[in-house]
């Protein structure tokens, strides 16, 4: 069983990845609406990967006899002036995300809830590899500037990533 406190924070982060979710569909709109589908298919497929993520926290909300309660998502950016911005935008977001798992886990040492600490350590994981792959395109993009040539070839690179659905 869950403690109250351990609840609370764990359907907040359900909360904070389908806001995740909603800003990088909102990314892959925009960079459709620019004419840049590798961008967009990177980010709709970022988006897919947060649903798994909040799924993956409801799920074990109600395994261990809590209640996932499902609040309003706040509303995201629509628009970024370039492909950098949005990256540099996913990499800042990201990192917060990362915190936001490190101070679940802190609330789980202090609570000697070893369960959702198992549970946690594929998030943290998680979060390293999220981070790095944001700095990757980020160092790519500022490698490209404003060459078009560049520009054409990483898009058509990101419009190769597929989705791999997350072992449950
Ligand atoms: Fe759900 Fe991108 O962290």
């Amino acid at each position: 069983m869950l403690s109250k406190k351990m609840e609370e924070a764990l359907n907040a982060q359900i909360n904070a990845e389908f806001w995740s979710a909603y800003l990088y569909l909102s990314m892959s709109a925009d960079f459709a609406a620019k004419g840049k589908p590798g961008f967009a298919n990177w980010m709709h497929i970022q988006f897919k990967e947060e649903q798994e993520h909040a799924i993956k926290f409801f799920n074990y909300v109600i395994s261990r006899g809590g209640k996932p309660e499902l609040k309003p998502i706040e509303e995201v950016k629509t628009s970024w002036e370039s492909p950098l911005e949005a990256f540099e935008d996913t990499l800042a977001h990201e990192q917060k995300v990362t915190a936001m798992i490190n101070d679940l886990y802190g609330l789980a040492v202090e609570e000697k809830d070893y369960a959702t600490q198992s549970m946690l350590r594929w998030f943290i994981d998680e979060q390293v590899e999220e981070e790095e792959t944001a700095q990757g395109i980020i160092e790519a993009l500022n490698m490209i500037k404003d060459n078009g040539f560049g520009l054409y070839t990483l898009d058509k690179e990101l419009a190769t990533r597929v989705y791999t659905p997350i072992a449950e």
